[in-house]
């Protein structure tokens, strides 16, 4: 199988929609990447999915390498992009390489994603310096949920469509190989994608992004108490998953499990 890479992705622009989602583990990347998936984030968003806390906020740089080295062993094709973690980049350019160093060299992955823009101006240019792709984040980032208050529609107001548009084209001239746009207007991510050469993923970001993204336990239906909009669930796993659980436990009480073919 061909790996699709960094120029693959780019090349997608205008011809094929890219599709993308999260995994976190060896056992869903390889049920993900067998599916056909173009690109696997490796999202910090296994802050909330796989730990349980409330924001990305707390997942640490050693973590989001566990969780990344488990994916880049099942994905075979997909390529693997993996989410700097929370104040591993934001506060000066040599963190963030280290960072994005650690995140390439210990766990094989492809690609490093960083939310913002003119804010990490320098940071990104000295990760791509290195030969390490990037993906950008913007709109709705969630490691700036503390300064946003909420995780409403972003970029509705002119002032902050504009640094949007602005911070995506920087991106661009940056190097960065594409941009994830997260929870603003339809019409505001058709105008970016139109505006810039590399491909936009969107996330609660319409149907005029250059691909889409989800996070694969709210697609699955794995999380049950998520439910925005922009989500549409493939499968209601949380509900399949707690009827075979009952069922277990029943069959374990009633001795009907296991049988006389199920023991030596
Ligand atoms: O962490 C994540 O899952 C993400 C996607 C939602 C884009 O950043
Ligand atoms: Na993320």
């Amino acid at each position: 199988i061909k790996r699709i890479t960094t120029e693959t992705i780019r090349s997608m622009k205008g011809k094929e929609k890219i599709s993308m989602l999260t995994s976190y583990d060896f056992t869903i990347a390889q049920m993900v990447d067998a599916g056909g998936i173009d690109a696997i984030l490796v999202g910090d968003s296994a802050s909330n999915v796989m730990a349980g806390h409330e924001t990305t906020l707390p997942i640490t740089l050693d973590q989001m390498i566990y969780h990344a080295q488990s994916v880049v062993r099942g994905a075979k094709r997909a390529l693997v992009v993996v989410d700097l973690p929370f104040g591993t980049y934001q506060s000066d350019p040599q963190r963030a390489l280290d960072s994005a160093v650690r995140i390439m060299k210990e766990s094989g992955a492809h690609a490093v994603k960083l939310e913002g823009g003119k804010e990490i101006e320098k940071s990104v240019k000295r990760i791509i310096n290195a030969g390490i792709p990037v993906m950008g984040h913007l709109g709705l980032t969630p490691q700036s949920i503390y300064q946003f208050g909420t995780y409403k529609v972003r970029a509705k107001e002119e002032a902050e469509a504009q640094k949007l548009i602005d911070d995506a084209k920087l991106l661009e001239d940056l190097g960065a190989f594409s941009v994830v746009m997260e929870k603003i207007p339809a019409a505001l991510a058709k105008k970016v994608t139109e505006s810039i050469s590399i491909p936009t993923i969107g996330i609660g970001a319409g149907a005029h992004c250059d691909g889409q993204v989800l996070v694969v336990h709210d697609m699955l239906g794995m999380t049950h108490e998520f439910s925005p909009k922009f989500l549409r669930r493939y499968l209601s796993l949380y509900d399949e998953i707690t009827g075979a659980v009952q069922q277990y436990v029943q069959d374990v009480k009633s001795v009907d499990f296991p049988n006389e073919n199920e023991q030596y």
